[in-house]
């Protein structure tokens, strides 16, 4: 592995795991050498589907060592912010879209001693992120519109996925750039290309044939490949 895939991180998603034995595919994942791992929360409101609540990340907890970075798919999710702390989540993802008073929910997610990270929909410009950059340890970018699993990644995302790249090289290097949707041997080495540092999977490990760890060794097989 060289030292560029190596720093490539892998967040599977939850989403796509057995619901029924959830605590068993953080273990697998776990295992197989995940980075940390992504939890999708989901209101009925934000987006149609409706997930976890901050009791599934709390049983969840004690399966694994690794952070969880908990996605809030949720309106106003200021809200919700010290129930996912309490519950264990290492860094909590708001959308732009549903955070009216961004820079105040951003403190709050500080406040609560926890990384901040703020995701955009595929319609929603880099820009508005211009102001909250300096701000943050994660941007997320979606490569789907956020709600479920299995969809196919957005091809117009990635001149995105660049602009936001540049947007963090010069206001906060040690900002990580995320990318969530549609990720999958195909199109990890050009969201990596783009300027991304950390691959939200989903499908593409809980659904692989052969399993998870099959799944996550396709994408790093994928990155490998492209160099
Ligand atoms: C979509 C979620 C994703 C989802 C990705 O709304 O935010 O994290 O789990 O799933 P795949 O990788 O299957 O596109
Ligand atoms: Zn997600």
């Amino acid at each position: 592995m060289t030292p560029v895939q190596a720093s490539i991180k892998l967040a599977p998603s939850i989403l796509a795991a057995d619901m029924g034995r959830l605590a068993e595919a953080v273990e697998q994942v776990d295992a197989a050498g995940a980075d940390r791992i992504h939890i999708d929360v989901m209101d009925g409101h934000f987006v149609p589907n409706i997930t976890f609540g901050p009791i599934v990340v709390k049983w969840l907890r004690s399966t694994t060592r690794l952070p969880f970075e908990v996605h809030l798919m949720i309106d106003r999710p200021e809200r919700y912010l010290e129930a996912f702390a309490l519950a264990g989540a290492d860094s909590l993802i708001v959308h732009q879209e549903g955070a009216v008073h961004l820079n105040r929910t951003i403190q709050a997610i500080h406040a609560l001693g926890k990384k901040a990270g703020v995701a955009i929909n595929p319609a929603t410009p880099a820009s508005v992120l211009e102001e909250v950059v300096p701000d943050l340890e994660l941007i997320l970018v979606m490569t789907v519109n956020p709600g479920f699993g299995g969809q196919e990644f957005i091809p117009g995302t990635l001149a995105k996925i660049g602009r936001v790249r540049r947007m963090i090289d010069q206001a906060r290097p040690e900002c990580e750039l995320e990318v969530d949707g549609g990720v999958d041997p195909e199109t990890a080495p050009a969201v990596v290309a783009a300027g991304a540092g950390v691959l939200v999977a989903g499908s593409a490990v809980f659904g692989a044939p052969g399993g998870a760890a099959a799944g996550m060794d396709r994408i790093r097989a994928s990155l490998a490949a492209r160099r």
